[in-house]
């Protein structure tokens, strides 16, 4: 049995079996198997002798959880946002942040786009009518809304997900306009016929605008009452990044008023979306519990990596997905 089976791991949920499997063969596993996340007491002790943990987007990993974790030597986020984590405390203490990009590119844009068609054509507000029993002819003027061929999407972000919602947009006939964040350089026409602009133009000229930038102290609250006011009126805003970078109030606020035609989210602020939200009145706003990669294929290529870049670390390497590639990894204590 090679040394580093001893070495102790902290899976925060059930994660797919061949990734767990493939895991135990190297370490040993411990998995918190609630539906809920552990709460922070059990997070907190169990990671002052874990060497790794395998976490989930719903643990708030911070800097006094680092601190009092004096063996871990990677914290292995199953998802490709690390906004969870205090990235600067991790990297101080010698800790790399695994996470999981490119394999859940194309299942969130697939869920963007979904959510944009199910705002644009009344899609959930529609089954609900079938349900209730209002289905009673065919009606003229019935459930109309709004074209999604031959109209504008404004893009948040032109990262691997903000383009491969662009190739998605493209076969749609739509005219597809760009921001590249957090550069503030502009490509012109380069990517898939798409082009980049200002936000304010990009405000202004787009029937649609979905965001595709990561949760910082700069993208929180990136879209507020001025942004709003900025987009065309009628047009949908559709987020499956992270809640806070939209000012939830102030969309509340532009719905009501009528300046926001509608709003597909698959993130809010805080989640899960508290009961009394006003957001949850409107019947033009589509909410999803953030299940943007949640395919069985992309998770379970997820979790593979996850554990992949914990097993980098254990053989001493910077784990091949890391978010703070800039960290000096601490010593590795012997395994026991
Ligand atoms: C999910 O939200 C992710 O960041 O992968």
């Amino acid at each position: 049995m090679p040394s580093s089976a001893r070495r102790k791991v902290f899976v925060t949920r059930v994660i797919d079996p061949a990734a767990l499997e493939r895991l135990r063969t190297e370490a040993t596993v411990t998995v918190w198997r609630d539906e809920l996340p552990p709460p922070e007491s059990v997070l907190r002790s169990t990671l002052k002798n874990a060497d790794a943990v395998l976490s989930m987007v719903t643990d708030k990993i911070d800097a006094r959880l680092i601190a009092e974790a004096a063996h871990l030597r990677i914290i292995s986020n199953l998802a490709v946002g690390v906004d969870n984590i205090d990235l600067e405390a991790a990297t101080r203490a010698g800790i790399a942040i695994g996470h999981t990009p490119g394999v859940l590119t194309e299942a969130t844009a697939d869920l963007a786009f979904g959510l944009l068609m199910a705002t644009a054509r009344r899609i959930a507000e529609a089954d609900r009518h079938v349900r209730a029993g209002m289905w009673r002819t065919w009606g003229p003027m019935t459930l109309l809304g709004r074209d999604v061929h031959s109209s504008t999407l404004g893009l948040i972000g032109f990262g691997a997900i903000g383009q491969a919602m662009a190739r998605r947009a493209a076969g749609f006939g739509m005219r597809v306009l760009y921001l590249i964040y957090p550069s503030s350089k502009l490509h012109n026409g380069r990517v898939a016929g798409a082009m980049g602009v200002t936000l304010p133009r990009l405000l202004a000229d787009s029937d649609y605008v979905s965001i595709h930038v990561p949760l910082t102290p700069k993208t929180r609250h990136m879209i507020g009452a001025r942004e709003l006011a900025q987009m065309k009126p009628g047009a949908i805003l559709i987020n499956t990044a992270r809640g806070p970078v939209v000012d939830q109030a102030a969309m509340a606020a532009a719905l009501k008023s009528g300046h926001l035609g509608g709003a597909g989210l698959d993130v809010t602020d805080p989640e899960p979306i508290e009961s009394g939200d006003p957001i949850l009145q409107f019947d033009n706003v589509v909410i999803t519990p953030h299940i943007g990669s949640a395919s069985i294929a992309a998770r379970a290529r997820m979790a593979a990596i996850a554990v992949e870049n914990i097993l980098d670390v254990f053989i001493g390497r910077v784990p091949r997905f890391c978010a703070n590639e800039q960290v000096r990894l601490r010593p590795l204590k012997d395994a026991t």
